[in-house]
């Protein structure tokens, strides 16, 4: 049997970093992309591919587009039964619903149910690397890792550490934080393609004792990720600066205890000042704009040009719970409506770089993924841009990848994605086959 399989379809990916992606998108027509087990091996014009692998078995997609597999760098695995519940803003809406339902996971059996569900609806839209929040249960970030492993999918995820200002029994410790953080990377971190980030969930929920405490894990391991929340919501805010009255400002906690830094992914970043931006961009850190969540809790509109104007590296982010929706094109069009309501602009290959390449290069991992280039791991979605009517009267004489892309974010959901396909393995087909 042939161990090439070539893909005729659209092709639009970002070979390279660029701060221009309007420009630097490799967009081409009519495409081929080859793979062999699990990497890709060519990218290209068809016809410049297609006669160097005669004997690969073709999938003539014409008429589909492929993108890389999306980045979704901000989502909370234990909060996916409680998307879109009623009511308020953000420290409200964590009382009343977050942590009743983070409660439920520190049964290990309803972590391992839930963790599949969570994968699949990855998957289904498109997602093939999460940075994940689990909750405070290390059993939960067990479950998440092994759900990710059975379909070989880059995922990387923590165990959030809380020790005051939530319920008692969601709780940790300075010590069993550090405790169970280092055993969870010793565990997990750079085996098969999982990868680890310490998850203080945010400065209200820790105490200077358990900042400390990451703070040295985050020392000991510089190649961790951190992931975190920074300045979504004014209320927050007000209590972070009474929390901690000697820092210079929110985002100064996290730099207090080492945690401003490369692979430091900070969610939110809506009321920031100059100094701040300076200061993540300085660091190398990255800012998750989460559109649907910072509506839906009316937290605030994400100032996009700040974060260009200062270099801050920009991935883009569902946010579930908060956030609305599983998908990432969706989430792109709710991120030009922010930055419409601004007078800024978002252009929909900005979008699909702030969800693929972008990330990638802000964490180190784009000679794996992010993009489609050769020897990078073969993980990819094919989109089905006319998957109904309205859409293909839309899309039926459009020939740019920029405007099927813009399309597919006001109109699109799970049904613009036709195949998701996760280190050479087709994980998710539209038609159920
Ligand atoms: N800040 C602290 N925890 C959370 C959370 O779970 N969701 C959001 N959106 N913000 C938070
Ligand atoms: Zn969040």
């Amino acid at each position: 049997m042939s161990k090439h399989e070539l893909f005729r379809a659209g092709i639009v990916h970002f070979p390279h970093q660029t701060s221009q992606p309007d420009l630097d998108a490799q967009c081409i027509s009519d495409g081929a992309l080859v793979i062999a087990q699990d990497k890709i091996i060519a990218v290209g014009e068809y016809s410049d591919i297609h006669g160097m692998y005669p004997e690969a078995i073709t999938h003539d997609l014409r008429g589909r587009w492929i993108v890389p597999g999306l980045i979704d760098s901000h989502l909370h695995f234990p909060q996916t039964e409680m998307i879109a519940c009623y009511g308020k803003q953000l420290l409200h809406w964590l009382e009343k619903y977050t942590f009743p339902t983070e409660n439920k996971f520190s049964e290990p059996d309803y972590c391992r149910q839930i963790a599949p569900a969570f994968i699949r609806q990855l998957i289904k839209n498109g997602t093939t690397t999460g940075l994940v929040f689990s909750s405070v249960h290390a059993d939960a970030t067990d479950a998440l890792f092994e759900a990710a492993s059975e379909i070989n999918m880059a995922i990387i995820a923590g165990k959030t550490c809380m020790d005051r200002n939530c319920p008692a029994w969601l709780q940790d410790s300075a010590q069993t934080a550090q405790s169970q953080s280092a055993h969870l990377i010793s565990k997990w971190h750079g085996k098969g393609r999982n990868l680890y980030a310490l998850t203080p969930r945010f400065a209200p929920t820790s105490t200077e004792d358990q900042m400390h405490a990451l703070g040295e894990l985050a020392q000991q391991y510089p190649d961790v990720f951190i992931q975190t929340h920074l300045s979504e919501n004014m209320d927050e805010i007000e209590w972070v600066k009474s929390l901690y009255p000697d820092c210079d400002g929110y985002l100064d906690v996290y730099d207090r205890f080492h945690m401003v830094r490369p692979r430091a992914v900070f969610g939110h970043c809506i009321h920031m000042t100059d100094h701040e931006w300076a200061r993540l961009a300085e660091s190398g850190s990255t800012a998750a704009f989460c559109p649907t969540s910072n509506l839906f809790l009316g937290s605030g509109l994400f100032n996009l040009d700040k974060a260009r104007d200062a270099g801050v590296h920009l991935a883009l982010a569902t946010d579930v719970g908060a956030g609305t929706s599983f998908n990432l094109l969706k989430t792109y069009g709710e991120g030009y409506k922010v930055a419409q309501l601004k007078g800024q602009s978002f252009s929909a290959l900005q979008g699909l770089y702030a969800m693929t390449q972008g990330p990638a290069v802000a964490y180190n991992l784009d000679d794996s993924i992010g993009n489609l280039n050769p020897d990078t791991a073969a993980d990819f979605v094919i989109l089905d841009p006319m998957f109904d009517e309205l859409t293909a009267l839309r899309l039926e004489n459009s020939q740019s990848a920029q405007d099927m892309l813009f399309a597919l974010s006001m109109l699109g959901d799970d049904r613009a994605i036709y195949q998701t396909w996760v280190a050479g393995q087709c994980r998710y087909d539209k038609s159920g086959t």
